[in-house]
């Protein structure tokens, strides 16, 4: 099975955790799995893999929310558009982070405006799992429930 992870962000903060969901799904899938983690833009095609399109099983996440509680709550805007679009069997938002260094004067400036504090509030337990939530359903009908019915002779 090939699996895409692809991500687009600004600064790197949602690279890394697609980066962590590749990780994750190739621990959960040993052997059964080729993960490719690309960035959004470098995806020229995708027939080449089994899990992402309309016709392949797609998931989707975001990254945002800083703080504590993280904020905002609510979803990304389009998120119901892209669900409807993608075919998408679940989608997540974690946490994100937000490190002034790396923003250019606009966006400093808008999270200024915004009393936004530096901090990098990602959920890296919260991503494994999510990850091993999708692995679990992307795994052969047999290696799940291979326990319980091996008969050794
Ligand atoms: C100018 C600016 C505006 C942002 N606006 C939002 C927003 O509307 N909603 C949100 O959830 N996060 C917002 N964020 C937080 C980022 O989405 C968050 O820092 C994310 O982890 C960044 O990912 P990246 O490093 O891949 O770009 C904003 C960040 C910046 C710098």
């Amino acid at each position: 099975m090939k699996i895409l992870v692809a991500a687009a962000g600004r600064h790197g903060g949602t690279w890394e955790i697609a980066e962590e969901i590749g990780r994750a799904l190739v621990s959960e899938l040993r052997g059964s799995a080729v993960v490719r983690v690309a960035r959004a833009e470098d995806v020229t095609t995708v027939e080449e893999f089994d899990a992402v399109l309309r016709t392949m099983k797609v998931w989707l996440f975001s990254s945002g929310p800083v703080g504590t509680p993280p904020k905002p709550a609510e979803d990304p805007v389009d998120v119901t558009r892209l669900m409807t679009l993608s075919g998408a069997r679940g989608h997540v938002v974690f946490p994100g982070r937000i490190d002034r260094s790396l923003l250019r004067f606009g966006e400093r400036a808008v999270v200024t405006a915004l009393r936004v504090e530096d901090g990098d509030y990602r959920d890296w337990p919260a991503v494994r799992a999510w990850a091993g939530e999708v692995a679990a359903a992307l795994k052969p009908a047999r290696t799940r429930e291979v326990s319980g019915h091996v008969e050794r002779g």
